[in-house]
């Protein structure tokens, strides 16, 4: 997935408007990098390897001449990472410059069909065929955009947001399963993946809906629909808080996201969250199904968990694209509960879609509540942490967590203790583990530099922090990680540990304990290194990191917070950068 816009207005000229912009919306995609702006009747295009900000030193895309123009930052999928398949992609006259997001399915087919045709390509990817199709169709339309736009879009199959800008000064955009937002201020118009690419200038968005094509030519907006109707779309204020994402004095976002966490973690109980609504969703369910990825994957698991072990509640998880294959029992009295970050997960997205075609109800927990996620739910609890940055989530985490723990504490008549006096005790906790960081930056620094696997165990509620603690160490470090389940070490995994191992416990003094000993004791004596995780010292550690003492239930909450934190000094240590792991995306919005 990639980041698209399209500028027209009078605000600045429009190169150094998308480079920032891009620069805003780098998260979605950034192995490389273009712009197209329209100079005196002429289309330009400067696009590179790289991201935003070394794109822009090298080929300084910001000069570009102009005051209409588009942009991208690509996460390729079709075609390798190269200048040629970077966006935007000319039509063969450049009369048209295209920028696209998502996959469009049948272009094999249409690329032969433009060859033969004449058209010749320059790159490897699938999104060029839109420009050709483009260019195609304004020719037989008569240099009609609309005519051009409805064409196109009839021909193209699979997941896309486009935008286009023609030679006339015109600038069209088209989306079906993947975002397209218009930005609208008294000077200008903007086409965009994300309101990140325009907030600095306006808080006032249209979403537009699937099968949308959107016009923008002479100051003005035109939106048809999927029957070439004219419609009026509604505009949404788009708060600024949203915006607002800077580094502060830490070094990355990431360890930013990190240490802000203990104030974030209260911040979905500080507005008016749909608590209330959800559990009583929950209570008439005929049966819960959870489903995310990545992380949020990771949190449904220990949903799952306290739903069943506090609430008595049964429910399934299943991740994001495999629930497809799972969706059968589905039914009009199941509740969905999707969780997601940015809202924009094309697995989630399709899960939903899915579940909500048999009629089921669909609850979701997201932090962007303008997102696509949040506008199919019926109901949906915000995460409030503000703008999430590093690639890899970590605040979102802990809040996804924060939110399932209150939604249990609530099924279940207060079985578990989460008014806000208890989770002001546990603000307080993350925070002395917050204060760790220098030790465990020390720690990390200790261990030698050339770690291949790390391993971490947990038992019960611990375990989908091992599988979190691994997926971080994954992404951040490109270590390879693993979550296990402490019991089933014997089963197999045991097979892989020998001195070299680096073995994480999560290893808390409660119902699990004795039996995780056992395991670090089975590993200890393969010669591992052992990290213990705990509020109780143990002499199998080789390192102890020791956490403060609260209601078993909670570790889970605060025994993330050091694999985070090691997970970024693991990065650091090999030099790579935490914010943009290689081969990554923030927000995957292909299947
Ligand atoms: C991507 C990110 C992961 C994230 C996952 C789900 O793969 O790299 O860090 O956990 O998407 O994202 P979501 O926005 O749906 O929570």
């Amino acid at each position: 997935m990639c980041s698209i816009i399209g500028y027209s207005g009078q605000l600045t000229l429009a190169a150094p408007l998308l480079v920032e912009s891009l620069k805003k919306m780098e998260y979605r995609g950034y192995d490389s990098v273009g712009i197209a702006t329209l100079n005196k009747g002429n289309i330009l295009v400067s696009k590179g390897v790289g991201k935003v900000a070394e794109v822009d030193q090298q080929l300084h895309l910001n000069e570009l001449p102009g005051e209409i123009g588009i942009g991208h930052t690509r996460w390729a999928t079709h075609g390798g990472v190269t200048d040629k398949n970077a966006h935007p992609h000319y039509s063969c006259s450049a009369n048209i410059a295209v920028v696209h997001n998502g996959i469009i399915e049948n272009y094999q087919e249409l690329k032969v069909e433009l060859e033969n045709d004449g058209h010749i390509f320059k790159s490897q990817t699938d999104s060029e065929v839109i420009a050709h199709l483009l260019e195609l169709n304004y020719e037989k339309s008569n240099f009609n955009v609309r005519e051009t736009m409805t064409r196109t879009f009839e021909r193209i199959r699979g997941s896309f947001a486009f935008v286009a800008v023609f030679s006339n000064g015109t600038i069209a955009g088209a989306r079906y399963d993947e975002p397209l937002i218009i930005g609208i201020s008294s000077d200008a118009l903007f086409l965009s993946s994300d309101v990140l690419g325009f907030l600095k200038h306006t808080d006032q968005a249209i979403f537009l809906d699937n099968g949308d094509i959107v016009i923008v030519e002479n100051k003005q907006y035109t939106i048809f629909d999927n029957q070439q109707t004219i419609v009026n779309r509604p505009v949404t204020q788009v708060a600024w808080e949203l915006g607002s994402s800077e580094k502060g004095k830490f070094a990355h976002y990431t360890i930013k996201e990190i240490h802000e966490q203990s104030e974030t973690m209260l911040k979905p109980f500080v507005t008016s969250n749909n608590f209330e609504l959800f559990c009583k969703y929950l209570n008439d369910a005929s049966n819960i199904y959870i489903t995310g990825s990545g992380t949020s994957y990771n949190s449904g698991l220990l949903g799952k968990l306290l739903l069943s072990k506090f609430a008595k509640k049964k429910s399934e998880v299943y991740m994001s694209s495999e629930f497809q294959y799972f969706s059968d029992t589905v039914e009009p009295l199941s509740v969905v509960i999707a969780i997601s970050q940015s809202g924009e997960t094309a697995d989630v997205l399709h899960s939903v879609k899915r579940a909500k075609e048999k009629g089921a109800k669909i609850l979701s927990i997201v932090n962007i509540p303008t997102s696509s996620l949040a506008r199919m739910s019926d109901c949906y609890i915000s995460l409030d942490c503000g703008p999430e940055i590093g690639v890899a989530a970590t605040k979102s985490f802990l809040n996804q967590l924060m939110i399932l723990y209150n939604i249990v504490c609530i099924l279940s008549n207060n079985n578990i203790k989460f008014d806000s006096k208890e989770r002001k005790k546990l603000q307080a906790m993350i925070q002395t583990v917050l204060n760790l960081d220098n030790k465990i930056k020390t720690l990390i620094n200790s261990l030698h530099h050339d770690l291949k696997d790390i391993y971490i165990l947990g038992r019960s509620i611990h375990y989908p922090i091992a599988l979190e603690g691994s997926l971080k160490i994954k992404e951040l470090a490109y270590i390879h990680a693993e979550g296990i389940a402490a019991g089933e070490l014997k089963h197999g995994p045991l097979a892989l540990i020998d001195k070299e191992s680096v073995v994480i416990v999560l290893n808390p003094n409660d119902e699990t304990y004795q039996d995780v000993v056992s395991s670090t004791n089975e590993i200890k004596s393969r010669g591992a290194f052992i990290i213990g995780i705990s509020d109780l010292h143990n002499d199998l550690y080789d390192i102890f990191i020791e956490l403060p003492k609260t209601d078993s239930y909670l570790y889970p909450l605060i025994e993330i917070i050091p694999l985070q934190i090691m997970s970024y000094y693991l990065a650091i240590q090999k030099q790579l950068d935490p914010d943009y792991p290689r081969n990554l995306a923030k927000s995957v919005t292909v299947k």
